[in-house]
């Protein structure tokens, strides 16, 4: 993979359908539950019942995970943010009235011991390893991406530097997350390297002898570009040096392979693709070659090797507790624990296979609705180089984006530019597909 533009391998949409009758004639749209409408009926749109509609059905029928939605909580609206904010699982408010009724509100301060609360941040991580290829024991759920990056980026660092001082840059993926670029240019201040942004693709050339860390995005959050994780990481290795993976956007929806790969740390959030609520705990893994040597820079009570012995010299834990700090936040991390019930009976390779076919028919289904020019896709075309979502640059997106909601089909907007639509295959079927893509271009057309 080259470091080329985001936008050199994306979908040329030239639209391939006459544009439709300015015409056409209106009907009402269906009931729907929210409080946005939902979207327009097929006369509405100015397009004919197309050959897509029945793919759409055949593909829906052939859909292995279907019945998956059910374990959600979705109406009539066609949501396609699940890449900012997952859907409520089912099985998470029965979950938590009960945590609130009876753990907290019977058993009290005992539920640390015996609801185990105290061990909620490795029991969960290890599910969520699970999702991403690493072996229970690595993974830590607690704490915000952002404050996880931290703890990655200097822990490498301090990692890095053992092997040579001279390792002094940091090397950040330019196109990154904002967070994870300010907090890499604080722990390059702190540890005395220098922040060197690059593109994502060339993270292999530009890592070298002074390189400490690189930190990258699995998945561009703007354009859905999915980078190359096994190659970066080999390369960032053959360099003496470590990666950080920030896993945000591909967590859930692909296989990640940290351990098969050899990363060092990553970090991600579990509020989309595994749908653990707002503001739902993120998490950090430690691959095992690394635990004795992460020097946390947030070395709280929680990930100490004693820490009801209250001493006040600090010893760590063993293992990948020593990415804990303070004390839990019980409730969302529960919650994300009910959550991830759903993935029990599903393997990670079907929800790929199933993404990769929501993203293709969504781009096929825009290409043969929308019309000419209007939109153009900055999302590869190429399998191997695309996450679950697909960014189309519109002049007008805003605008465009603002009443695709209000006719019920909810992606979100990027400034400036921007649409983003977020495909989650546990719960987006292929009939909602088509129809969005059927509403976007009478949105389009009538812009
Ligand atoms: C790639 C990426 N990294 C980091 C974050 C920020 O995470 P948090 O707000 O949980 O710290 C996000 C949030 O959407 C993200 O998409």
């Amino acid at each position: 993979m080259t470091g080329a533009g985001a936008e050199s391998a994306g979908v040329e949409l030239t639209g391939t359908r006459p544009a439709p009758a300015e015409s056409a004639p209106a009907e009402s749209a269906p009931a729907g539950t929210g409080a946005a409408e939902p979207g327009l009926t097929e006369d509405e749109t100015g397009l004919p019942p197309a050959a897509l509609t029945d793919e759409a059905a055949r593909l829906d029928a052939a859909d292995r995970l279907r019945a998956k939605r059910d374990a959600f909580t979705l109406d009539d609206v066609i949501y396609l943010d699940g890449n900012s904010l997952g859907a409520l699982p089912r099985a998470v408010p029965p979950r938590l009235a009960e945590v609130v009724a009876r753990e907290w509100g019977q058993l009290r301060i005992r539920s640390w011991e015996e609801s185990g609360w105290w061990t909620a941040p490795e029991r969960i991580g290890d599910r969520v390893g699970r999702l991403v290829g690493a072996a229970p024991g690595q993974v830590v759920v607690g704490d915000s991406t952002s404050v996880n990056v931290f703890k990655a980026v200097v822990a490498a660092v301090r990692m890095a530097q053992e092997r040579g001082a001279h390792r002094d840059q940091i090397l950040v993926d330019e196109a990154t997350f904002p967070t994870d670029g300010y907090i890499a240019e604080s722990a390059a201040r702190m540890t005395g390297c220098t922040l060197r942004p690059v593109a994502a693709g060339d993270v292999p050339s530009a890592v070298g002898s002074r390189t400490a860390v690189a930190l990258v995005n699995h998945v561009d959050y703007r354009t859905g570009r999915l980078h190359d994780l096994p190659g970066t990481t080999a390369a960032v290795h053959a360099a003496g040096a470590l990666v950080v993976w920030d896993l945000c956007h591909s967590a859930g929806a692909l296989p990640v392979g940290l351990d098969a790969h050899g990363v060092d740390l990553a970090v991600g959030c579990t509020y989309k693709y595994l749908n653990g609520g707002p503001g739902a705990p993120a998490y950090l893994y430690v691959a095992r070659a690394h635990q004795p040597g992460f020097d946390s820079p947030l070395p709280g009570w929680n990930s100490h090797a004693d820490p009801f012995g209250m001493a006040s010299a600090y010893t760590p834990a063993d293992g990948a507790v020593r990415g804990r700090v303070g004390t839990p936040d019980i409730l969302s991390m529960l919650a994300l624990e009910a959550a991830l019930e759903v993935w029990d009976d599903v393997t990670i390779e079907d929800v790929r296979a199933k993404s990769l076919a929501l993203t293709d028919f969504f781009l096929r289904c825009v290409e043969d609705y929308a019309p000419a020019g209007r939109v153009r896709s900055l999302t590869p075309a190429a399998h191997t180089e695309r996450g679950s979502q697909v960014a189309l640059r519109c002049a007008d997106a805003g605008e465009v984006m603002a009443e695709l909601v209000r006719r019920g089909v909810v992606g979100d907007f990027r400034r400036p530019d921007v649409l983003r639509f977020g495909f989650t295959p546990l719960y987006t079927g292929f009939a909602e597909v088509e129809r969005a893509a059927r509403v976007l271009a009478a949105v389009l057309k009538e812009g």
